[in-house]
């Protein structure tokens, strides 16, 4: 059933059996969080089992991931895609489809789709009911090493991002790169920045990828996020090194939208995490390699992004940064690195020294 005028869709499908559809290409699925066995106990323990999916992966990989769980039924909810539409209307959609379907607290919801499905999904579980189990199936290469683990969940509000939220943990996080194979290649090279993220912060392997083989180090990845995260849940302290090249990439991101071109968000975090890496060299002893085999790494990660910034941007993006709500008062704190795999974070760095590396980075790549 279509409901084109809630730009959501819901639908009940009775389930095939699983020897009948179980499709080749899902069976290499991998757990993040316990073991892909206890699915079936978990399937066979809800009441019901919803679908949250978006409109681009639906027609690719719905039918399949419904034939894959192998339930009796399943309610398919389907929404439109993108960061406009990670809101309250959205979730109050998907708890209306959850009430109309009689959802009660042993209801499961599978996030099948990016970060925007996990985060909005994750979110309308954990208040439905005051909190249902969820399940993240990423199918973008930056929700499988990033959004769809740590149990952050979130929408946006009030003009800002990720301003309302909770943090809830998925039962499990299902990582399969087959996935990948329709997702455009920008959103790859995308995903790809958050990974090398991972290699400065965690582990110098991971600085080593490219097109050819980053799917070997997905799982690697996915990994280092879940470890950061449990051992500070709740970002006291080491998990802020999740942020690295992220306050300054934030900034070019904000500022990109009220412009002509937009960035999408691992090409802004390439930016700001080619600026803290500068940053990291002048103010932590940071080796100057570093930086530089980054620079050789930008011209792939930012191929399909058409950057059009000059030093006027530098006064704009100045005044998101002084505005990130991760300052504490005045004093503009950092992630920066030492050397790889050696974060240091809360480094104050004075607005001049800022000003220079936004400068540096905005030189850099007007020139490419
Ligand atoms: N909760 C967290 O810890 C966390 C961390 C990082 C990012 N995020 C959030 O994640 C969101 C961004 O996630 P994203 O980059 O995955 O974007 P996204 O979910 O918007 O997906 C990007 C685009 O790809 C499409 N798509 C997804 N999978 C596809 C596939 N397999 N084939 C074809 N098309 C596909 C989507 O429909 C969308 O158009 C942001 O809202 C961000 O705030 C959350
Ligand atoms: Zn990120």
């Amino acid at each position: 059933m279509t409901q084109a005028s809630e730009c959501i869709d819901s639908r009940l499908r009775t389930g095939q059996p699983w020897n009948d559809m179980h499709p080749e290409a899902l069976e290499s699925m991998s757990s993040l969080r316990g073991d892909e066995r206890g699915m079936g106990s978990m399937l066979s323990k809800a009441s019901q089992v919803f679908i949250l999916t978006d409109e681009n992966v639906a027609p690719f990989w719905l039918s399949e991931v419904a034939h894959w769980l192998h339930c009796e039924s399943v309610v398919d909810i389907i929404i439109k895609p993108g960061e406009q539409h990670k809101n309250l209307q959205t979730v109050q959609r998907i708890w209306k489809t959850l009430m109309k379907h009689h959802a009660d607290r042993n209801a499961l919801l599978i996030n099948l789709g990016g970060g925007t499905v996990s985060d909005l999904g994750g979110f309308a579980a954990s208040t439905y009911k005051r909190g249902i189990k969820f399940i993240n199936i990423p199918t973008t290469l930056l929700a499988m090493v990033d959004a769809a683990i740590g149990g952050k969940t979130g929408i946006d509000f009030g003009g800002a991002k990720n301003q309302i939220g909770t943090f809830a943990e998925a039962e499990e996080v299902l990582i399969n790169p087959v996935f990948l194979e329709t997702l455009p290649e920008r959103e790859i090279r995308s995903g790809m920045a958050e990974m090398l993220k991972y290699g400065f912060i965690a582990d110098s392997n991971l600085l080593g990828i490219n097109l050819e083989n980053y799917q070997s180090y997905i799982r690697c990845a996915g990994e280092i996020k879940r470890e950061i995260v449990e051992k500070d849940p709740l970002e006291n302290g080491l998990r802020k090194i999740l942020n690295f090249g992220h306050t300054i990439g934030h900034a070019i991101e904000s500022h990109c939208l009220t412009t002509n071109f937009s960035l999408l968000h691992g090409e802004a975090i390439a930016l700001g995490m080619a600026a803290a890496l500068w940053l990291s060299i002048k103010l932590c002893g940071l080796d100057e390699k570093v930086l530089q085999d980054f620079e050789s790494q930008l011209p792939m990660l930012l191929s399909e992004a058409e950057i059009k910034l000059s030093e006027v941007d530098i006064k704009p993006i100045m005044t998101y940064l002084v505005h990130d709500k991760k300052n504490k008062g005045e004093k503009l704190q950092f992630v920066l690195l030492e050397a790889v795999g050696k974060p240091v974070w809360d480094v104050e760095v004075p607005k001049d020294t800022l000003r220079v590396s936004l400068e540096y980075i905005i030189n850099k790549v007007s020139k490419r």
